[in-house]
């Protein structure tokens, strides 16, 4: 199963392949905070540290939006996010 390290957190979680991260987040107690839950607050910024093909693609719609937030490359939204193999992932500041 892949592996969800949480890096602010100092967590490592196991997760099913293609578990979304709000859903994990959900059940763990983690400092990633959700808004909208839709890709339309940036409340959940993530920066992948390690392994960011391990996450499940951009959509049109998240890559829109980090770019009007002027995001840096490695950043995504955890609440548009999939884990498909182990990643390393921290909170944006
Ligand atoms: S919770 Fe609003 S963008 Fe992810």
């Amino acid at each position: 199963m892949p592996v969800l390290t949480i890096k602010t957190d100092k967590k490592t979680i196991e997760v099913e392949k293609n578990a979304a991260i709000i859903d994990v987040c959900e059940h763990h107690d983690t400092s990633i905070l959700f808004g909208c839950r839709d890709g339309a607050c940036g409340a959940c910024m993530i920066r992948v540290v390690e392994h960011p093909e391990h996450l499940s693609k951009m959509e049109e719609h998240e890559r829109d939006f980090l770019e009007t937030m002027a995001a840096r490359e490695d950043e995504r939204l955890a609440c548009q996010c999939k884990v498909l193999g182990d990643v390393v992932v921290e909170v944006s500041e």
